[in-house]
């Protein structure tokens, strides 16, 4: 690595970490050994005790072109110097309006207007807003149900949660929305353990959402949101046939289908979008993380044709939506956007995963027979392998993988038992090798 530039504070280990309240972290074991980064340049980090650290996770999925690329960067400070914030309710300024008409470029005119937010969380509770006061404006404001899915991750907003279907992100936080139900998750290793890409069987479980409309009435359903491929749950890959099933139920019975994109969205899969790499469209797409390469908080809600339409029936003088973030359309974060957009265009990144998705497939299944390995799967540039969890201790074998990994210089994610691995789409050949060779040693050293 060639950082160049020297961190703005360059005490590598504060004296105080206690007041900092870490997120989706354990606190007292980070605290006692903390992992402190502190530079990055494309595909790595330095710690803070100087080692290099290879990334093969993108930061936390979101790093798409490599960290610290100039034209971000330039393009940021030049931005914050120019013009600093400026508010989007009632009032304008140039950025966001070039961004949005540049990103319903992506998607054949099919999705025409874009909604920004600050985070995938909030990406998620606006796309769920929209869905429900779409129908209120088109006459059908019985619509008010929301359908997730087991499995599921949509950030940590109250409709992400509620919709999500994690347990423990769930379980400490009352009684969420109300009129939420869920249709089951699609993992099941007896079927499809192995699999390279899609599995063959689960098409089926998608038919559990009629099974919902014959509970409630289509007429209760506003919409079903799904993540393509789960990420943060370990990696599941969408079956064979499976979307396009939930796509004809939603188009039959006119529920709204939202496809939560802020992991798949921006190359992920080596196209643009999942929905791009599926040919499925749905109604609304949640994106963020990419977006910017990570580098300034924003996030976006694709509409599709009509849905904008819908509510410009609103009588003249009135807002249409009553939603919106301080943050919308953030100039700093706009300018950072355009410049990432520009980078994965001069570098083709947005299509760079389907070239190495072959070489990464085998690089993954070549971990086939390696300790605790129950389950190896992928898609474009996302993997997750599964292990054996300890008995008695769910998740402790994985985190000591990642500890351990980290120790050699490969930062992978975990989520409970599962090592979730979606390096930054300029990654090659030789770094893949690296990432696959290390948990394979890991794995040999993890009791
Ligand atoms: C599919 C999905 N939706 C929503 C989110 C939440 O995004 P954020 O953490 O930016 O709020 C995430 C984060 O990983 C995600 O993977």
């Amino acid at each position: 690595m060639s950082a160049t530039v020297t961190p703005l504070r360059p005490q590598s280990q504060p004296n105080d970490l206690e007041s900092f309240w870490m997120p989706f972290t354990n606190n007292r074991q980070f605290k006692r050994s903390p992992r402190m980064l502190v530079a990055a340049k494309d595909m790595h980090y330095r710690a803070a005790d100087g080692r290099e650290i290879l990334d093969a996770t993108s930061g936390l999925w979101c790093v798409n072109a490599g960290h610290g690329r100039p034209k971000i960067v330039e393009a940021v400070q030049r931005q914050v110097a120019a013009l600093d914030f400026a508010p989007t309710f009632q009032l304008g300024h140039p950025l966001p309006f070039e961004l949005a008409a540049r990103l319903t470029t992506f998607m054949d005119g099919h999705f025409d207007h874009v909604f920004f937010t600050n985070s995938g969380s909030e990406s998620v509770d606006t796309a769920l807003k929209i869905a429900l006061a779409y129908h209120r404006a088109r006459g059908q404001g019985t619509r008010t149900r929301l359908i997730g899915r087991e499995r599921g991750y949509h950030g940590v907003g109250f409709g992400g949660i509620s919709v999500g279907g994690i347990v423990k992100n769930r379980m400490f936080f009352g009684s969420l929305l109300n009129g939420v139900d869920h249709l089951p998750h699609t993992h099941n290793l007896e079927q499809n353990a192995f699999t390279r890409g899609q599995p063959a069987w689960g098409a089926q479980l998608a038919g559990e959402l009629e099974r919902l409309v014959q509970l409630h009435d289509a007429s209760t359903i506003a919409a079903v949101i799904v993540e393509p491929v789960a990420g943060s749950t370990g990696v599941l890959v969408p079956p064979k046939g499976y979307l396009e099933r939930l796509r004809q139920i939603c188009d039959r019975h006119g529920i709204l289908l939202i496809f939560d994109e802020v992991i798949t969205g921006y190359g992920r899969l080596g196209k643009p979008f999942a929905t791009d790499y599926f040919g499925v469209k749905p109604d609304l797409i949640t994106t963020a993380k990419g977006l910017t390469n990570g580098t300034i908080p924003m996030g976006a809600v694709f509409a599709r044709k009509g849905i904008y339409e819908a509510f410009m029936d609103a009588p003249e003088g009135s807002i249409e939506l009553f939603h919106g973030y301080t943050y919308s359309g953030h100039p700093v974060a706009a300018a950072a956007a355009l410049a990432t957009l520009d980078v994965y265009k001069e570098e083709g990144l947005l299509e760079r995963a389907a070239g190495l998705s072959q070489y990464w497939e085998d690089s993954i299944h070549g971990l086939k027979g390696a300790r605790h390995v129950i389950d190896l799967r992928n898609l474009g540039l996302v993997a997750g392998i599964e292990l054996e969890p300890r008995p008695g201790a769910a998740g402790a074998r994985a985190f000591e993988a990642f500890t351990k990994a980290f120790d050699k210089g490969v930062l992978i994610r975990v989520t409970g038992d599962i090592i979730a691995l979606s390096p930054p789409l300029i990654v090659e050949k030789p770094q893949i090798d690296q990432m696959v060779d290390t948990v394979r040693t890991v794995l040999k050293e993890v009791a």
